[in-house]
């Protein structure tokens, strides 16, 4: 599983939102300031990979629609910023402190959009579905009792989330500690607490509302069958390197 697919066609000066390493992580990055513009990656599948669980009309909608209007609003935003074309839109969303107040809500968004979706896509596959195994399994025994618990408190987490938001399995740190189910509001991501994350399921209504209406719950339940586990288990194992 990569995390990026980066097919820009856009030229030099184009570059994905995403950590150009493709790790989802909250550490210092070497930028390449003739990159400016922040790209839209194809999805690692075609439209209908996923089915049924996320037809292709839903999932065309979310990533060529929802996703590429998050990645236009940040590039649009950072027009009044070229000084930030410089950073990733991981760099952003953990460094909003340093982004000027006139923008910072505009990045903090859909940067956050950006990034987020950028990793979710990378959830899932059209052989995913069963169950972790090794030292992924191990750990999810150890904190939450085994897998079928933890998928019991991963739904709850995720049609517990008031509005729109995110669910989350992280790891206390990179490369150690417990794994924790968070849940973030809007687009934000547990790297701007410190939490590194392991997987994700998007509860936006857009993610599943044109085939699961208003039963998130059962969105959820469904969402199992399409988790991508090897490359969960590989950034348990081998964090910054998938
Ligand atoms: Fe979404």
């Amino acid at each position: 599983m990569e995390m990026n697919r980066n097919v820009s066609n856009a030229g030099p000066k184009a570059r994905m939102g995403q950590n150009q390493s493709s790790a989802l992580t909250a550490g210092e990055e070497k930028v390449d300031p003739n990159y400016i513009l922040h790209t839209l990656a194809p999805l690692p599948y075609d439209y209908s990979a996923l089915e049924p669980t996320i037809d292709s009309h839903m999932l065309k909608l979310h990533h060529d629609k929802h996703h590429a209007a998050y990645v236009e609003k940040l590039n649009t935003a950072l027009q009044k910023q070229p000084a930030l074309y410089a950073r990733t839109a991981q760099w952003l969303l953990c460094n909003l402190n340093q982004v000027p107040q006139a923008i910072r809500e505009a990045v903090h968004h859909n940067a956050g959009g950006h990034v987020n979706h950028s990793f979710f896509w990378q959830m899932m596959s059209r052989n995913g579905g069963g169950s972790p195994t090794g030292a992924l399994a191990e750990a999810l025994q150890q904190d939450f009792g085994g897998f079928e618990p933890f998928k019991a408190a991963f739904e709850a987490a995720g049609e517990a989330l008031f509005g729109s938001g995110w669910v989350w399995l992280v790891r206390e740190q990179e490369s150690a500690g417990r794994l924790k189910i968070m849940t973030t509001a809007g687009h934000d991501n547990p790297m701007m607490q410190g939490f590194y994350p392991l997987l994700v399921n998007d509860v936006w209504e857009h993610a599943y509302y044109l085939k699961y209406e208003n039963r998130r719950a059962d969105y959820l339940q469904a969402w199992w069958s399409i988790v991508y586990w090897d490359g969960v288990a590989k950034r348990f194992e081998h964090p910054q390197t998938v």
